[in-house]
């Protein structure tokens, strides 16, 4: 790991004063912190699906889960300092009992370059998301969400980089087209709104509907989301020419705006 949550991030330092009455930064770090803490699931289905590939699911182990893991670490940790009033273990309870019975071998991509898609775009998501709150830091001037979420970010680009590796691989063994691909690639986008996020936030158990939440999501990511870095990784498994790449990422870049992601 390229850094450690206990050692390297300065939590000491939050002025927690600025941040305390922060309701949407509060549920967004609680959501976050669960999705990411529960990697290790996925990271077992993920064995299962590359089990003959040794390279792949060591690196998985070795370096993808620890590291998903101690982004969730982080950020309870952040949480934890500012909100220690929050019993994390007991809403995370809530969540495990209705989000792990969805983990399942069967709910990834039948192919192994098909979930590594499903993968990319999951990555191009959490990437895009702690840049958002590097942004948004930057904006609040709370500089240890900045350096938190910007290590975090920086990981999730790495993730990217490794699973279009082991995409690559299998590809043309599996004579994917741009058609297979733009399928799984529409498939992931829908799933990247619901499922996890909606069990997260309900496991909360606050007062405000998830809708408003997600309206409240929505008018943050206008202001803060990096929707050209976003768009330009969706849409790398197409293996586009550079130049295609920037102008078809200028073209979808409004359509990520209304979808609101
Ligand atoms: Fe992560
Ligand atoms: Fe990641």
């Amino acid at each position: 790991m390229k850094w450690h949550y206990e050692k390297d991030i300065a939590y000491e330092n939050i002025d927690i004063n600025k941040v305390k009455d922060n309701i949407y930064l509060f549920k967004t770090m609680i959501i976050a912190s669960f999705i990411e803490i529960t990697s290790h699931i996925y990271e077992r289905n993920l064995n299962e699906h590359y089990k003959n590939d040794e390279e792949t699911t060591q690196w998985l182990q070795q370096t993808w889960e620890p590291e998903e893991v101690q982004h969730g670490e982080s950020i309870k940790r952040y949480i934890n300092t500012i909100w220690p009033e929050f019993d994390w273990e007991k809403h995370y309870n809530l969540f495990t009992n209705d989000y792990l019975p969805l983990c399942k071998v069967e709910a990834l991509e039948p192919t192994k370059a098909g979930e590594m898609i499903a993968r990319m775009v999951v990555e191009t998501g959490t990437s895009t998301f702690y840049k958002t709150l590097v942004n948004y830091a930057k904006e609040l001037k709370e500089p240890v969400l900045e350096d938190l979420a910007s290590k975090i970010s920086k990981d999730e680009v790495y993730h990217f980089e490794m699973f279009e590796k082991v995409f690559k691989k299998y590809k043309d063994e599996e004579k994917l087209t741009r058609n297979d691909i733009t399928k799984v690639l529409y498939t992931r986008l829908n799933v990247i709104n619901n499922e996890d996020i909606k069990i997260a936030f309900e496991a909360i158990q606050s007062e405000q509907s998830y809708d408003e939440y997600i309206n409240q999501t929505k008018q943050f990511a206008k202001k803060y989301y990096p929707y050209k870095m976003a768009t330009k990784m969706f849409i790398r498994p197409l293996g586009l020419h550079k130049s295609m790449e920037s102008a078809i990422a200028t073209i979808i870049s409004p359509a990520f705006k209304i979808l609101g992601i």
